[in-house]
């Protein structure tokens, strides 16, 4: 039995005193059977850390770098993350894979940089519409979990995996619970020609998931929780969406 993991994607959302609000309000909310964690900006990892202290709510970052340390102006290592509290941190997002040009071989390389400091990678795969449209969903999706599986090699298990539908972000288009389950067993089926761990990994749904939409997506016997935007950014919102992966 895959335990339910729902984290909330801040994206470059938030200030110092909205934050501790929403941070004070979900401690209010928990506590949940399901895992919680919240990915933030950087600079508010640390202040984050602190307020989560004791709580159930887990630690995340939106990216990584995939060197080690160096002269890299402006990127921020796995070790940083760790040394910060992390346990999680989303690499290969649609929105770094479009605006940053991230290659699904750099996506891959960032997951195991995060892994080789035990900061567990949340590794995003998605169609955009056009690729949907013209019938290249798994095509897309299996290209880009075949670049992390072959870089992680039996590593590959100790990765949560998100599908994420491009057309599904920020749109309020969300993907039916048949259309996604149905992305999520083809995913699934790629992990497990590659690790016998496939069946305890755990997959989640990104892409406009809401408090009304969110117990159906994860009742679907192959989306274990979910990758959440927007409404991560609302207390109440969020804590629904928690409570509906219990
Ligand atoms: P929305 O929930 O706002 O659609 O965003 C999904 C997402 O991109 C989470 O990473």
């Amino acid at each position: 039995m895959r335990k339910k993991l729902v984290v909330g994607n801040w994206k470059m959302h938030g200030n110092r005193a909205a934050n501790a609000a929403l941070l004070g309000a979900l401690k209010e909310a928990g506590p949940w059977t399901a895992e919680v964690a919240v990915c933030v900006p950087f600079p508010y990892l640390t202040e984050t850390a602190l307020a989560l202290t004791g709580q159930q709510v887990l630690l995340g970052a939106q990216d990584c770098s995939s060197h080690e340390q160096g002269a890299y102006t402006g990127e921020v290592s796995s070790a940083m993350l760790s040394d910060l509290g992390c346990r999680f941190v989303i690499v290969g997002h649609s929105e770094r894979r479009a605006y940053h040009h991230e290659s699904d071989q750099l996506v891959a390389d960032k997951a195991k940089a995060a892994l080789a400091h035990g900061v567990t990678p949340i590794v995003c795969v998605g169609e955009t519409l056009a690729e949907r449209e013209a019938g290249q969903t798994e095509v897309v999706v299996k290209r880009q979990l075949a670049a992390v599986i072959h870089t992680l090699t039996h590593c590959i298990g100790e990765i949560v995996l998100a599908y994420e539908p491009v057309w599904a972000i920020g749109t309020g288009l969300t993907a039916t619970p048949e259309q996604a389950q149905a992305v999520h067993a083809v995913l699934r089926k790629q992990l497990q020609a590659a690790s016998q761990k496939a069946d305890a990994m755990r997959i989640l749904y990104g892409g406009s998931v809401k408090a009304d939409n969110a117990a159906q997506l994860f009742a679907q016997p192959d989306i274990d929780g979910g990758l959440i935007g927007g409404a991560s950014l609302k207390a109440a919102d969020f804590a629904a969406i928690c409570r509906a992966a219990m």
